[in-house]
């Protein structure tokens, strides 16, 4: 760890005044707390048409400064039990297509190595789970993606899960699967780790083209997202191919991924949980989900 890391503090046993969501979040920029009043409305309205006309919704200063700081070191703690996972992939996370060459957009291989705790592994009184288990927060969420009814991701590894990228870990370019990401960005590396995209390409009439530009390493039409402590994002991962760079250095790049479903008791598949974490459901701490 290097003399700026976040100091290492055990997860708090008690949830104070602090641990709670509506005291974590910035109130007064993003009120986020009750979408039936006049303000909360009109401000989720304004993310969900950023979040449609851009498809992402970036949220600056969303964590406040001193949940920030305690955020990133219960993080830091629990970074310890990560799973890591590398592995070889083309931009479109399938199989890729054999009546072409191996050259070719659809084939071409990009490198993973990402580390991620489990949701069983993060402490139930921390902050993180705190923030996750607002009830608020999802149903904004929910809202500027257009969701109705949204749940929590019940799965007991990934419901929310933190991302953490050590020295040579990287994401390669690619499509999600899934229709949406929300990530919480809680500490920057050293150097490295930026996240980089592509905006709403998928089924752009060109997009085979500009895919294998973006690959072959052009720069032109790709975006850098700063990495700003305490941003929330809200990010359509489907539409816009998208990579993180390889991080340097000692201090790890740590993003809690917060997952939803449209279906309440949703989760991943057992090829999934093995990939990610390692285990399968029966290895899962009690009392993971909720
Ligand atoms: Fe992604």
């Amino acid at each position: 760890m290097s003399d700026n890391s976040p100091t290492m503090a055990a997860p708090q046993s008690e949830a104070g005044s602090g641990t709670h969501a509506s005291a974590m979040i910035d109130l007064s920029r993003y009120p986020v707390g009750d979408l039936d009043s006049d303000q909360g409305r009109a401000f989720a309205d304004q993310c969900r048409l950023q979040y449609e006309q851009t498809g992402l919704c970036m949220l600056p200063g969303f964590i406040n400064k001193s949940a920030l700081d305690e955020l990133a070191s219960e993080a830091a703690v629990f970074s310890d039990q990560a799973y890591f996972c590398k592995s070889s992939h083309n931009a479109y996370l399938d199989g890729g297509d054999a009546s072409v060459s191996t050259n070719d957009a659809a084939n071409r291989q990009e490198q993973t190595f990402v580390g991620s705790v489990a949701y069983d592994n993060i402490a139930e009184n921390s902050r993180l789970k705190h923030l996750y288990q607002w009830d608020p927060l999802k149903d904004f969420i929910g809202y500027v993606l257009g969701k109705s009814p949204f749940y929590r991701f019940a799965d007991p590894f990934g419901a929310c899960s933190i991302n953490v990228f050590v020295e040579g870990g990287e994401h390669g370019w690619h499509f999600d699967e899934s229709e949406y990401t929300v990530t919480l960005m809680l500490q920057a590396p050293e150097a490295g780790g930026a996240f980089e995209y592509v905006p709403q390409i998928r089924g752009h009439k060109n997009e085979k083209e500009i895919v294998g530009r973006v690959l072959d390493g052009e720069r032109e039409g790709v975006v850098e997202l700063p990495f700003t402590a305490g941003t929330l994002l809200i990010f359509g991962g489907n539409q816009t191919l998208h990579r993180v760079t390889r991080v340097r250095g000692s201090r790890p790049r740590l993003v809690p991924v917060l997952c939803y479903a449209e279906e309440p008791d949703l989760v991943n598949s057992e090829s999934v949980r093995q990939l990610f974490w390692g285990r399968s459901a029966a290895d899962a701490q009690p009392g993971a989900t909720g």
